[in-house]
């Protein structure tokens, strides 16, 4: 366990949050932040002022279009649709922030390395060292096909391409050593070529021929996170990540992910006391307990179920259309996120759920525990969670926003800050120095 608790607020460049429906909600204000930086700016300078580690920006790149065999239920609700990019949000929040970590999801299918290194090493270059990449494989299929690349490749084959990916990008990151820049303004003489590495990398799936994009950062590579918790997504994170997000609807899940990842640490010649694993929290704070209830239903009243199957679809891959809700799941087989599929399955009690049931667990926020009640019985949570899992800290999903950024920061950051296990201030600059200590 970390001496502190670490903080991250989750965000998606979407009418939603996790909470489906969430832009019919008159508190709710992203809807006119799809259209506008100072939004996004304002969230940031928020959780600035809260201390939080950072930022952490899902991104559902495509539309997903598995449920009833159509993209309409999602276009219809505005289900992780629109698909705006977040990648210019990390430029806006890094730019109205000194010391806030920004983390951006940046799948490897639909792109290339080489743009990769590119656009995450460029933004980390100007935020100062504060962004971070969420590496994911891909896991929908309408992903592949908006880019063009057919149909869904087979889960573990995603990883090993992945792995390829890594393997450019960690070799394009090299090209360019620190000796290597000049910058004489003097002599004319910007860089010295012969120590700079050309790639030229030629895989089973992916090639590159290069020189390295950017120039080399005093602050190293961009914080690396990783989220897949298969066994092969696993052991792509003890390769390549520094920082693990899960999810896990309760905390004997929780306490049984942490036990699996450690297990895969030392299969796979990691430290497993070296792990730093962020869990998914979804806090809903009012002044009351009733109040806080009161507004869990709310927003889940407003939720209907062909909304919530069109996203769970998408994501396991499975066309749910096709299941009777009331009954409870069959062992479902998914060539998409395996990880989430066996959580999404199971209730806290380890009994197989129904699917209206799973549904309902999952509109809010995806699968990820609600927390609510008043802002000291939501920082009793927090922390009680935290000592029982052991784990590294918390990833928030916000329902409305920005409303629950706000909430959280003004009402339950002071309590944790009092009770000593969140920080007042900043004690590093980079979003490594912030999150790693
Ligand atoms: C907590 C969590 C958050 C994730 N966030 C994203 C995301 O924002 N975008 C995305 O494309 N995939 C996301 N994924 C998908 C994973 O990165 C991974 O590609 C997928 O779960 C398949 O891997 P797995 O079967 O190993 O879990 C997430 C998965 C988990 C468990």
């Amino acid at each position: 366990m970390s001496s502190q608790m670490h903080l991250m607020q989750m965000l998606v460049s979407t009418a939603t949050t996790h909470t489906l429906m969430s832009w019919t909600d008159p508190n709710d204000g992203q809807l006119d932040g799809l259209q506008d930086f100072a939004y996004w700016q304002h969230v940031a300078r928020t959780l600035e002022r809260g201390c939080f580690d950072g930022v952490f920006f899902a991104d559902s790149p495509a539309t997903h279009a598995v449920y009833k065999g159509s993209a309409v239920p999602s276009v219809q609700y505005g289900v992780s649709w629109p698909n705006h990019d977040p990648m210019p949000l990390v430029a806006a929040m890094a730019a109205a922030t000194t010391h806030l970590g920004i983390g951006v999801t940046l799948s490897t299918t639909g792109t290339t390395p080489y743009l990769a290194t590119r656009r995450i090493s460029t933004l980390n270059y100007l935020s100062r060292g504060r962004v971070g990449w969420n590496i994911v494989c891909g896991f929908s299929e309408a992903e592949q096909l908006a880019n063009g690349l057919g149909l869904q490749t087979p889960h573990d084959e995603r990883y090993d391409q992945a792995d390829e990916f890594m393997e450019i990008c960690y070799r394009l990151w090299d090209s360019v050593p620190n000796q290597a820049i000049l910058m004489d303004r003097k002599n004319g003489q910007f860089a010295n070529p012969d120590l700079i590495t050309p790639v030229d990398y030629q895989g089973k799936y992916l090639s590159c021929k290069a020189v390295g994009p950017v120039l080399p950062s005093k602050y190293g590579l961009p914080l690396r996170f990783q989220a897949g918790s298969s066994g092969r997504g696993m052991e792509f994170a003890m390769k390549h990540a520094e920082v693990i997000f899960a999810i896990h609807n309760h905390v004997p899940g929780m306490i049984k992910s942490t036990q699996n990842l450690h297990a895969a640490a030392a299969k796979h010649g990691a430290n497993p006391d070296d792990l730093k694993i962020i869990f998914g929290l979804q806090p809903i704070v009012r002044s009351t307990e009733a109040e806080a209830r009161q507004r869990a239903e709310e927003l889940l009243e407003r939720i209907p179920l062909d909304a919530t199957l069109a996203r769970l679809s998408g994501i396991i891959g499975t066309d749910l259309s096709k299941f009777d809700p009331d009954k409870p799941l069959a062992e479902l087989q998914t060539q998409a996120s395996q990880g989430l599929l066996a959580v999404f399955m199971n209730g806290s009690d380890g009994k197989t759920l129904t699917l209206r049931e799973a549904a309902s667990n999952w509109a809010l926020s995806v699968g990820i525990p609600k927390i609510i009640g008043t802002p000291e019985q939501v920082a009793s949570e927090f922390e009680r969670i935290w000592r029982e899992t052991g784990c590294y800290g918390f990833n928030l999903s916000p329902t409305t926003n920005p409303d629950s950024v706000d909430d959280f920061v003004d009402q339950v950051v002071p309590l944790l800050q009092k009770r000593g296990i969140f920080r007042t201030a900043y004690s590093g600059q980079t979003f490594r120095d912030n999150l790693m200590s």
